[in-house]
C-alpha cells in the first residue's frame, strides 16, 4: 500500500488545489472514535467527517443494510421507478422532526442542495422573492448557497456574481454583541428586515439553530422563538438549517427542540445516513405539496443505498440512544474545556451544546480574534494524534464533533491531548 507521503505527492499532480484537507494523512480505516492512516498512524476523531458519522464509521447496521441493498439494486432513480426505502426515510423524517402537523419530505444529495430546494419551496408556496439569512451563516457552496453563506474566504472569494434577493441581518452572538438578550437581538434583526426588505417580500427566514462553520455560535435564549413568532405573524416560512446540528448531535434529535421551536421547513444532511450522501427537506405538508409534480427531484436524490444507510443510522441512533450519548459527551468535554479556559486567558468562551462544543480563542486580555493561536493549537493536536477542526468568521474557533459512539477512553485520551496542546 502506498504511504501517506507518497499519496500526498500523487495528489498534488492529480487533485485540484482548491480542494483542501485538514491533515496530509490518507485514511486506511476508521471506526468508533478513531481514524487510522495507511501508515498505521491513529488519530482520535473529534471531527466525525464534519458532523457526519454520528453513528460512527462503518456502523454495523449501516454496513449490513448497504451490503444488502447493493446486492438487490443500486439505482433506478426515484423519479423513474420508485422504491420503498425512499418512502420509509420520508416517513421517519416526518415523524422525528419537531412539529405535530402533517409533513412531507423530499430527498437530495447534499446539504447545499437541500437548502436550495427549501428556498425553491418557500418561494413557490409564498409567491415572494426574498430570503433572509444571518451574519456568520454557512449554508453551502453552490451559487445560491454561496449567496446565503456569510464568509468570503475561502467560500465565496472571486466566485461571484451571486444569486439575488438574499438579505443578511445580525445574528445573536452573545460574546460579540455585548450580551444582548434573545428578545432584544431578535427585535434588532426584525427591524432591519421590516425596514430594509419589507416583511411582505420575504419568502423565507433561514437560520442554523446553532451556527456551524460560522463558529458554533449559540444564540441567546429566546432569539429563535422570537424569530419563529415573527415569521408566523408575517407569513414568512421559517426554515431551520439543521444540517450540522441534526441527528442527535446537540443532545436532542434536532437542535430546535431545545427551545421548543417548530420550523416550517427543516434542511437535513450530514448525520442522516452514517456517511453516505443523502439530504432532505422536511416540512409542513401544505408548503411541500404546493410545488407542482416534477418541480422537485434530481437523478440521485434519495439513492436506494443512501436510503438504506439512513434507515439503519436512524435505527442505530434510537437503539443506542445517541442523543443521551451526545449529552454525556458534552458533560465530560464541557468540564475539561472549562478547566482549560480557567487556566488560559486566550480562551474567551466555551460554548455549544451536547457533542457540538467549541472554544473561541482571542489575544489574551482583549476580544481580538487570534486565528494564528487557534491554528497552532489545532496543529499541535494533529501532531499528537487528535483530529480537530477550526471554524468561525475570524478563524479563531476550535470545534469538537466526535462520533457519538466514541468510547470513554478515546474521549478522555483526546481531551488529554487537547489540554496538553493548550500548554
Ligand atoms: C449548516 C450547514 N448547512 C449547509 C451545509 C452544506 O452541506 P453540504 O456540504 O453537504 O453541501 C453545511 C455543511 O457544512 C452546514 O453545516
Amino acid at each position: 500500500m502506498a504511504t501517506s507521503e507518497e499519496l500526498h505527492k500523487r495528489r498534488a499532480e492529480a487533485v485540484a488545489r482548491g480542494v483542501g484537507s485538514t491533515i496530509p494523512a490518507y485514511v486506511d480505516r476508521a471506526g468508533g472514535g478513531t481514524i487510522t492512516d495507511v501508515d498505521g498512524r491513529e488519530w482520535i476523531d473529534f471531527a466525525a467527517g464534519i458532523a457526519v458519522t454520528n453513528v460512527g464509521n462503518s456502523a454495523p447496521r449501516v454496513v449490513e443494510a448497504v451490503r444488502a441493498q447493493v446486492e438487490r439494486f443500486t439505482h433506478t432513480c426515484f423519479m423513474v421507478a420508485p422504491y420503498e426505502s425512499y418512502v420509509a426515510v420520508c416517513e421517519q423524517l416526518n415523524a422525528l422532526t419537531p412539529g405535530g402537523f402533517g409533513k412531507r419530505s423530499a430527498l437530495f444529495n447534499s446539504g447545499a442542495e437541500a437548502v436550495e430546494n427549501a428556498v425553491k419551496i418557500a418561494r413557490h408556496a409564498t409567491g415572494r422573492p426574498a430570503v433572509v439569512v444571518f451574519d456568520h451563516a454557512y449554508h453551502g457552496r453552490t451559487n445560491l448557497t454561496m449567496a446565503l453563506t456569510a464568509k468570503n474566504m475561502p467560500y465565496k472569494h472571486r466566485f461571484g456574481p451571486f444569486a439575488g434577493e438574499v438579505y443578511r441581518v445580525p445574528m445573536s452572538y452573545p460574546l460579540r454583541d455585548g450580551g444582548l438578550d434573545g428578545a432584544t437581538a431578535a427585535a434588532r434583526s426584525i427591524e432591519m428586515i421590516e425596514k430594509q426588505v419589507g416583511a411582505e417580500n420575504v419568502a423565507a427566514l433561514l437560520i442554523e439553530p446553532i451556527q456551524g462553520e460560522g463558529g458554533f455560535v449559540v444564540p441567546a435564549e429566546g432569539f429563535l422563538p422570537a424569530l419563529r413568532e415573527w415569521a408566523t405573524a408575517a407569513g414568512v416560512v421559517f426554515v431551520a438549517d439543521e444540517i450540522q446540528t441534526g441527528f442527535c448531535r446537540t443532545g436532542d434529535w434536532f437542535a430546535c427542540e431545545h427551545e421548543g421551536v417548530e420550523p416550517d421547513l427543516i434542511t437535513l444532511a450530514k448525520g442522516i445516513a452514517g456517511g453516505l450522501p443523502l439530504a432532505a427537506v422536511t416540512g409542513r405538508a401544505e408548503l411541500m405539496d404546493a410545488v407542482h409534480v416534477g418541480g422537485l427531484g434530481g437523478t440521485y436524490g434519495g439513492n436506494p443505498i443512501a436510503c438504506a444507510a439512513a434507515l439503519a443510522s436512524i435505527e442505530t441512533m434510537r437503539e443506542l440512544d445517541l442523543a443521551a450519548a451526545a449529552r454525556r459527551i458534552g458533560a465530560v468535554m464541557g468540564e475539561r474545556l472549562r478547566a482549560i479556559a480557567a487556566g488560559d486567558p486566550g480562551v474567551a468562551e466555551v460554548r455549544g451544546r451536547g457533542a457540538m462544543l467549541a472554544v473561541e480563542i482571542v489575544v489574551p486580555g482583549t476580544s481580538t480574534p487570534d486565528p494564528a493561536a487557534t491554528a497552532a493549537i489545532s496543529a499541535a493536536c494533529h501532531a499528537a494524534g487528535l483530529l480537530t477542526l477550526t471554524c468561525g468568521t475570524y478563524g479563531n474557533v476550535l470545534r469538537f464533533l466526535p462520533p457519538l459512539v466514541i468510547s470513554d477512553d478515546e474521549l478522555g485520551r483526546g481531551l488529554d491531548i487537547l489540554a496538553a496542546a493548550f500548554g
